[in-house]
């Protein structure tokens, strides 16, 4: 473990009019933080994996506007209003996928419009941006207790990609649900694939989990069906970018093929994710999947694994359909097919 690793990992927070991130390209080598005090910055952090994450990344984006409300120069609410939409814009641009992003950044701009004057929107929406990071940790807490009843004492469960402490400001989604199942009395035991070509499980997951005292072992993405044929695994549960009513999961490239096999092979395949990873509105085929250069798939770090000029494809995100996913559970409890009719109910009862 790097030096100064403290009990709780706490992925992004604000400090003194600045926002403060671990730079998670740097792990698990080192565990560095880096301040910033221009939303440019901020923007370019997302689109770089400084900080990446669906949860994670809609927190960065309204501390992102909450820089920018700060760094603006203007003597108008109207030139104040301005200034946000032209940071909001840039913001908003650097990663397509997870809904959070645009949630994060919408529910900014709203507060920042109830501002009656200058200094009441920098307050606003500075607290307001607080307040979003705040939530996001109570927000997992609930979802892991919804979704602890799920798992039994001795299950090992498979993860993929990095739906943790790391993707949120803390505590996690789908790891979440692991640390609220064992919080709950029960022994887990985690596999979590590496997930090329970013290897936010053998970077991430498994960095947060033995940093959490986990049972956690490392497989290479191809070992995901040895597993599941040899009795390795009980259950999946993995997070999610974008979550359509239909009940079509977005996630890290692989997810699909992860789910595919958990359903060969008879094995639940559970979903985590807060309601603000739901999209109502948009329809599964009109989800854009990010695609990220070929550099990430021709190396890694820096050390080159195929010829010069080589054509890639390299799509960040996949979309499971809702036939191969067992539950999707939420901070207002777990979500069942038919989808249609149970991710709508989750908005109703004051449950939005
Ligand atoms: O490209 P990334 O690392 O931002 O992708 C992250 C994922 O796909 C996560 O599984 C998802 O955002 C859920 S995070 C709680």
């Amino acid at each position: 473990m790097p030096d100064g690793v403290d009990s709780t990992l706490r992925t992004v927070r604000w400090n003194k009019n600045r926002v403060v991130m671990i730079d998670q390209t740097k792990l698990p080598n080192e565990l560095i933080f880096v301040e910033y005090d221009d939303f440019n910055q901020v923007a370019d952090a997302i689109r770089n994996l400084v900080v990446r994450g669906a949860p994670a990344i809609g927190v960065a984006g309204a501390f992102g506007l909450a820089l920018a409300v700060l760094q603006s120069k203007a003597t108008t609410k109207d030139g104040l209003l301005a200034d946000l939409e032209n940071a909001r814009k840039i913001l908003f641009a650097t990663r397509p996928t997870a809904v959070n992003l645009g949630w994060g950044l919408e529910k900014i701009m709203h507060t920042a419009k109830s501002g009656n004057s200058i200094e009441h929107i920098k307050e606003l929406v500075v607290s307001e941006a607080k307040k979003m990071a705040e939530e996001d940790i109570e927000i997992n807490k609930a979802m892991g207790k919804n979704g602890s009843v799920l798992f039994d004492n001795n299950d090992t469960i498979m993860t993929h990609c990095n739906a943790g402490a790391l993707a949120t400001v803390a505590y996690g989604t789908a790891l979440g649900v692991i640390r609220a199942t064992r919080e709950s009395g029960k022994n887990v035991k985690v596999i979590a694939t590496e997930t090329r070509p970013i290897q936010q499980g053998s970077r991430l997951t498994t960095f947060e989990l033995k940093h959490d005292g986990f049972d956690v072992s490392l497989i290479p993405d191809t070992a995901v069906g040895y597993s599941m044929a040899n009795g390795l695994v009980n259950k999946v549960v993995v997070g999610a970018d974008r979550i359509v009513k239909t009940g079509h999961v977005f996630n890290k490239i692989g997810t699909y093929q992860v789910a595919t096999m958990a359903k060969q092979h008879g094995i639940p395949f559970y979903v985590a994710a807060p309601l603000s990873t739901i999209d109502l509105e948009t329809k599964a085929e009109d989800v854009i999947i990010e695609m990220r250069k070929g550099s990430e798939v021709t190396g890694i770090g820096d050390k080159k694994t195929a010829p010069d000029d080589i054509n890639v494809i390299n799509p960040a995100f996949d979309m499971t359909p809702p036939e191969l996913i067992s539950g999707i559970i939420t901070e207002k409890g777990v979500a069942r097919a038919p989808y249609e009719e149970s991710i709508p109910k989750l908005f109703q009862d004051g449950n939005s």
